[in-house]
């Protein structure tokens, strides 16, 4: 299990297997923006401040993705416990 750290809200919630960030948020009712959820649009796209990503999207280059700058949260996924993103 990892938890993702709203670090703006001062909160954090698990993501459960097979849970995608952006539904995870959902569930503790927290509003993220999204469209495409298939990780083609960029509607999801979220700064990351500390943790490893795994880039399941289609829109980030292969420069951005090692940056580890920010996320879709509709599709990519933590690959660490910790995830803090700027939200
Ligand atoms: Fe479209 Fe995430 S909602 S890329």
């Amino acid at each position: 299990p990892c938890t993702i750290r709203l670090q703006r809200q001062n909160r954090e919630v698990v993501l459960a297997p097979g849970q995608s960030v952006l539904a995870a948020l959902r569930a503790q009712g927290i509003d993220a923006p999204s469209s495409c959820e298939q990780g083609i649009c960029g509607a999801c796209e979220t700064p990351v401040l500390e943790g490893e990503v795994e880039h399941r999207d289609s829109i980030l280059s292969s420069a951005e993705r090692t940056a580890n700058a920010s996320m879709m949260i509709c599709c990519s996924l933590p690959r660490g416990p910790l995830l803090v993103l700027d939200l």
